[in-house]
């Protein structure tokens, strides 16, 4: 399973030996390279950057660090190598081995979900392209543009498998992968969240907090599935993924280090005070992430649905750490889990059939990874001397999708009126005054080991490099 750098495209899946596909994918190289610098990272093009490249598959050192310009970041596609006998964990196909090519009765679902899981992945570097703008930091910049860098291969490992899989639909799915533009009125991406703006650092970090954890449960689900290429281009995508959590979780943390700093130095928590030092409120950081938790639970879909449930029954979307879990892992009839409904002016929950409720437990399981992060967050509050602290709002705050769409619920979880929670939605969701005054704070620092003044260092550098590190040389 040993990469192979000499070909155009990187690769440990041998593409050299199906010289068919080798040209189709040579094909879509230039269209992708030039999507890249069409609406990827702003002005970076002739950018030094230190990245991390993967150079092998292999859990204990995968990584290679160096300077690299993006555009001749190698991109390429890796798949974690076969597991011997691996058989079908779970529903119907149960202890049958798993398959190594499309079964044609389950071809249009299994596409339906490559694409979906695909086009998330430049739809982010889109939406974080104008950061590089506004930097904090060389470090912060650099951290921005390796999430960028491997969106840009996780695209590639979705149309890797919709090229060596789909034939003709497949390819014409992975052109259309480049022709969606994130916001875009006529060509949107395919999920609400990801044409949300990320204009600004604050919102940057929720999005990879938040945002990119939705991918960890959504790719750990795909990971478990019977087509094996899915699974195991996916597992070797998390290996990736947890960066792009780190960069959300210490961001967001760093941010929190520094106002508990400054709040004490000023011995308030007055929001007008703290933003007049420059840093950014407690109530400001609330509301950011009530936004971005909120958009990303409706990513998970309907709390009941057919389609999880099909997905699951065929073998092709398992739930989190499938192989864990104690049960039949078929899920028959009786089985059941609890699910929010709002009726009669109240939030109850009920018991459903645990088949059809796939979405709501992938749900469940992100909410209380979120969580622990909250509580990390929280810590370093504490530690900062502030009483004040970060909560996830309830499931139900501001949500289009599934059973709560059409009800108004309170970060606490209260059942209000429209009027109600329109009066004091400014207080629980990003304000046109708080998106003005983040941006009074974004400007760019690039000095090497200066930092914004309403964001603390790190705690340490990328791959042990000095604080003073220069991480991006410009041109
Ligand atoms: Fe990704
Ligand atoms: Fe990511």
């Amino acid at each position: 399973m040993s990469i192979d750098y000499a070909s155009k495209i990187p690769n440990n899946v041998d593409l050299g030996s199906n010289k068919t596909l080798q040209r189709a994918l040579e094909h879509w190289q230039p269209a992708y390279l030039d999507w890249w610098r069409e609406v990827g990272p702003e002005g970076s093009t002739d950018y030094d950057v230190y990245l991390r490249t993967a150079v092998s598959v292999d859990p204990k050192g995968w990584a290679h660090f160096d300077y690299v310009k993006m555009p001749d970041y190698r991109w390429g596609i890796f798949l974690t190598p076969p597991e011997k006998g691996r058989v079908h964990g779970f529903g119907a196909h149960k202890g049958q081995p798993v398959w190594n090519e499309v079964p044609g009765e389950y071809r249009t679902h299994l596409r339906r979900i490559i694409v979906t899981q695909g086009d998330t992945e430049p739809a982010s570097v889109e939406q974080q392209r104008a950061l590089g703008r506004t930097c904090p930091s060389l470090y912060d910049l650099r951290n921005l543009y390796q999430v960028n860098v491997e969106e840009g291969r996780h695209l590639w490992a979705m149309v890797y498998l919709l090229h060596a899989y789909f034939g003709r639909d497949g390819r014409e799915e992975a052109d259309e992968m480049l022709a969606r533009r994130s916001g875009d009125a006529d060509k949107p991406r395919i999920l609400g969240a990801f044409n949300e703006k990320t204009s600004d650092w604050l919102s940057f970090f929720m999005f990879t907090f938040l945002t990119d954890r939705d991918g960890k449960y959504q790719l750990a689900a795909l990971a478990e599935s019977g087509f094996d290429p899915l699974a195991r281009s996916t597992r070797f995508m998390l290996t990736e993924e947890a960066h792009h959590l780190f960069v959300g979780e210490s961001g967001i943390g760093r941010i929190l280090q520094r106002t508990a700093e400054v709040m004490r130095e000023l011995a308030t928590e007055d929001p007008d005070k703290l933003r007049a030092a420059g840093v950014i409120d407690i109530p400001t950081i609330q509301r950011y992430l009530n936004f971005h938790f909120s958009v990303t639970l409706d990513l998970y879909g309907s709390e009941i649905s057919s389609n999880a449930s099909t997905f699951f029954s065929n073998g092709l979307k398992g739930r989190f750490e499938e192989t864990k879990l104690g049960d039949d892992h078929v899920l028959t009839s009786s089985a059941e889990y609890a699910v929010p409904f709002v009726e009669g002016g109240r939030i109850i929950e009920k018991a459903q059939s645990a088949l059809l409720s796939l979405n709501e437990r992938l749900r469940d399981d992100y909410i209380k990874d979120c969580q622990a992060g909250v509580d990390r967050w929280n810590k370093i509050l504490e530690r900062g001397g502030t009483s004040q602290r970060l909560r996830l709002a309830h499931k139900g705050f501001h949500r289009k999708i599934g059973n709560f769409a059409h009800s108004h619920v309170t970060p606490e979880g209260e059942l209000v009126t429209e009027a109600e929670w329109k009066k004091r939605e400014s207080s629980w969701l990003p304000t046109e005054a708080d998106h003005a005054f983040l941006n009074t704070l974004m400007g760019r620092v690039a000095e090497p080991g200066k930092y914004a003044n309403w964001i603390a260092p790190p705690a340490r550098g990328i791959d042990q490099r000095p604080e003073s590190f220069e991480y991006v040389r410009f041109a």
